[in-house]
């Protein structure tokens, strides 16, 4: 995805693209309990997770350190220029904190989630979406390029150790699953070559079968954790 341009959540997508991502399903469900009112999206680029929490009936606040990247965000709701390693809020703001794929560039992730863990109301959701070094080909592949669209990565996952990361740090995980053998790859080849998004159904089917056999290969995950209790 082009962080330089604006972007609303949906657009150029074939619909067949959302069955193979099940996080969609459960943030919305997250995202739509009575209690999910303030919502923070750390990490926010240029806003693509802030449109689609809109079309959820949300008013969610981005988050990002790149200013340009928050102007175009800003065309989704209210947005802040400021790190994840020291938000700009009081504590207990949030319901609901989502971070998707900001972690591994953050730096200091113990510092990322003690504010994460500050920000949020007790009760209140963190939702969290990471790569996964599960998956071989994202080992070598960072190896590699060991950047993402500019980006320096710096704090390789496993599933596992997410986990008992968060488990550590006071959250207390309600879900966790693993998703997306090979489908990554969509996420670079139809940016690249755009016609290559009609083939997109052939893909889907491709990664469902995989899917089946390999899902512990994955190379993305996501978690649902709360912050000190676990009702509703
Ligand atoms: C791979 S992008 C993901 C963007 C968006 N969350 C998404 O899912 O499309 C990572 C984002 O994290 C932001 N980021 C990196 N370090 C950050 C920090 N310390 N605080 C806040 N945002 C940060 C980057 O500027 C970038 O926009």
């Amino acid at each position: 995805m082009d962080y330089r341009k604006p972007v609303i959540f949906g657009e150029n997508w074939s619909p067949s693209r959302y069955r193979v991502l099940p996080y969609f399903a459960v943030e919305k469900e997250v995202m739509q309990r009575p209690r999910s009112q303030m919502i923070l999206d750390l990490g926010c680029a240029a806003g693509w997770n802030m449109s689609r929490f809109r079309q959820y009936g949300r008013h969610p606040v981005g988050l990002d350190v790149v200013p340009d990247r928050v102007k175009l965000a800003a065309h989704h709701g209210p947005v802040a220029i400021a790190s994840g390693l020291q938000l700009p809020f009081a504590a207990e703001t949030f319901d609901v904190i989502y971070i998707q794929h900001v972690l591994h560039h953050i730096g200091d992730v113990p510092q990322a989630l003690a504010e994460v863990y500050r920000c949020l109301k007790p009760g209140g959701s963190f939702f969290l979406i990471e790569t996964s070094e599960d998956s071989p080909l994202i080992r070598w592949g960072r190896r590699l390029y060991p950047k993402w669209l500019g980006d320096e990565v710096n704090a390789p996952f496993y599933f596992a150790s997410l986990q008992t990361m968060l488990a550590g740090h006071g959250f207390q995980v309600q879900r966790a699953e693993q998703y997306s053998v090979l489908f990554w790859v969509w996420e670079i080849v139809p940016d690249q070559l755009p016609f290559m998004e009609k083939l997109t159904p052939l893909f889907v089917a491709g990664e469902q079968l995989l899917a089946r056999r390999w899902r512990r290969l994955s190379a993305h995950c996501y978690l649902v954790a709360v912050k000190g209790r676990t009702e509703d």
